[in-house]
């Protein structure tokens, strides 16, 4: 049995759905351990695509116990919608569980999240205007609902007595909006909390008897690595912790539960909203890696920004993250270009660094140093082996990994299940080996 981690390894997007639902296969459990509806994870099987936001990956596969842990925040309109697309899609969601303690997006966090975007101007960060960072804020200000709030109405209809008072104080003062009516909105919450009800669970306690049974769990991140509230590229960051460390406090496990740890990275870089972004590419070849890649967010439709791969946040998802191996997603996308970059370090006041600087000045005024490596030009869509791949693209794949000293476990060279090159067992595979003072890795 194992237990492993699944991250982001850049901006979100990276195909976490996709290879989130290749690994499930081997998981008897799913755990979705942070953020909300901002994320849109979407699964390719056959003739039909699945857009998920809250609901793990794993829910594709009949047997497999999907829970949203503690350490997300649901909005449950949309997640009662979500439930509904999915099972009209003929997919059960039986398996699914809710973590009571998970917090509650409320119609003031969609309102206050609109409304603090426009107020800051400029300064925006481009939220996904979901209400995630004002649910996250009070949960930390310690004025959040949570699950089980809803599960008792007598206690919902005396909490939103004075949280809504208290919210539309901010709503009506601050941002000049309407006030919202406690009886309107006990009402629409009572409603969903009776939909919701009997996916409600203790899933803390949950995933201790599956860790106890030895049952295999799958913890799946959404967003990615530089969006991490601590360790991404704050302020352009989300409200949660997406980096593997945050499975453990979001699905309330200890760190020894987990065996291994999984990055994903397309095979370029995309990124949605605003912050820096060295590698970015405005038009030319970042427009033929949108349209090749169909770069637009799966949440809001927005075009997501494109740019080469990036190795030094790539080495930073391996060194934040501990990861043990990478899936490179999206490589097909790169099929038709006659000469691929990457960015192997950042030259910042005239030295060249290899490391991600975790000052934000220095990161937004970086110019990337590149490599140049031949495309390949011919289609990889087919390619199910790795000899069955173009020389020029096994040297880019190597590359990447020398630079990143990371081994890539999977490769994905299209949208469907079946477009997937497995290099080696992702799950039980070797590890990544420790680097020795040279930075070169030492044999385990
Ligand atoms: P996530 O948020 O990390 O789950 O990623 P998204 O689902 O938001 O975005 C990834 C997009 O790329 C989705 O539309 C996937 O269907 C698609 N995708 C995943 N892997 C591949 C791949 O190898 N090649 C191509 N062309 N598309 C892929
Ligand atoms: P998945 O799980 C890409 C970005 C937003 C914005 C910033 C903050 O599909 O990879 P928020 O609404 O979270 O307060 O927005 O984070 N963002 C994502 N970008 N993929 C995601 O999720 C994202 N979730 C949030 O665009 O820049
Ligand atoms: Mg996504």
């Amino acid at each position: 049995m194992a237990n492993v981690i699944v991250i982001g390894a850049q901006w979100g997007d990276e195909g976490k759905g996709k290879i989130t639902d290749l690994l499930s296969k081997s998981a008897d459990v799913v755990v979705r351990y942070q953020g909300g509806v901002n994320a849109g994870h979407t699964v390719v099987v056959k003739d039909r695509t699945f857009k998920l936001h809250l609901i793990p990956s794993g829910i594709l596969y009949d047997d497999t116990e999907c829970i949203i842990g503690s350490g997300t925040v649901i909005d449950p309109e949309v997640l009662i919608e979500e439930l509904d697309t999915v099972e009209a899609l003929g997919v059960s969601t039986k398996n699914l569980y809710i973590a009571q303690t998970a917090h509650v997006t409320m119609p003031y966090h969609r309102l206050i999240d609109n409304a603090a975007e426009e107020r800051r101007g400029s300064h925006k960060i481009g939220t996904t205007k979901r209400g995630i960072g004002p649910t996250y804020a009070d949960k930390s200000e310690r004025t959040g609902l949570r699950m089980l709030d809803l599960m008792d109405s007598a206690g919902l209809r005396e909490v939103l007595s004075w949280t809504i008072p208290y919210k539309n104080e901010i709503l009506e003062r601050m941002y000049g909006l309407d006030p919202l009516d406690i009886d309107t909105v006990l009402e629409q919450y009572v409603g969903f909390a009776n939909r919701l009800r009997p996916h409600i669970v203790d899933a803390s306690l949950n995933i201790y008897e599956a860790l106890n049974e030895r049952r295999n769990i799958l913890f799946e991140g959404a967003q990615g690595t530089l969006l991490d509230l601590d360790h991404g590229t704050y302020p352009y960051v989300t409200s949660s912790n997406p980096v593997a460390g945050g499975a453990c406090v979001g699905a309330g496990v200890g760190p020894t539960a987990i065996d291994r740890v999984i990055g994903v990275a397309k095979a370029y870089t995309t990124r949605v909203g605003e912050g820096p972004f060295p590698t970015e590419m405005t038009g030319g070849i970042g427009e033929v890696l949108g349209d090749r890649g169909a770069e637009f967010g799966t949440t809001t439709g927005r075009a997501r920004r494109c740019g080469w791969f990036d190795a030094v946040i790539g080495r930073y998802a391996v060194r934040i993250n501990g990861l043990d191996c990478l899936a490179v997603t999206k490589l097909d996308v790169l099929d038709t270009l006659e000469e691929i970059k990457v960015c192997v370090g950042y030259e910042i006041d005239g030295v060249v660094t290899k490391d991600f600087p975790s000052s934000g000045r220095n990161f937004a005024n970086c110019t990337p140093v590149y490599e140049t490596l031949p495309g390949w030009q011919v289609s990889t869509e087919e390619c199910r082996t790795l000899e069955d791949l173009p020389k020029e693209a096994l040297d880019y794949l190597k590359f990447l990994a020398e630079l990143m000293k990371v081994p890539i476990a999977i490769v994905s060279v299209g949208a469907g299940r079946h477009q997937t090159i497995v290099v080696e067992d992702p799950i039980h595979g070797p590890k990544r080996a420790l680097l020795d003072a040279n930075g070169e890795p030492v044999a385990p």
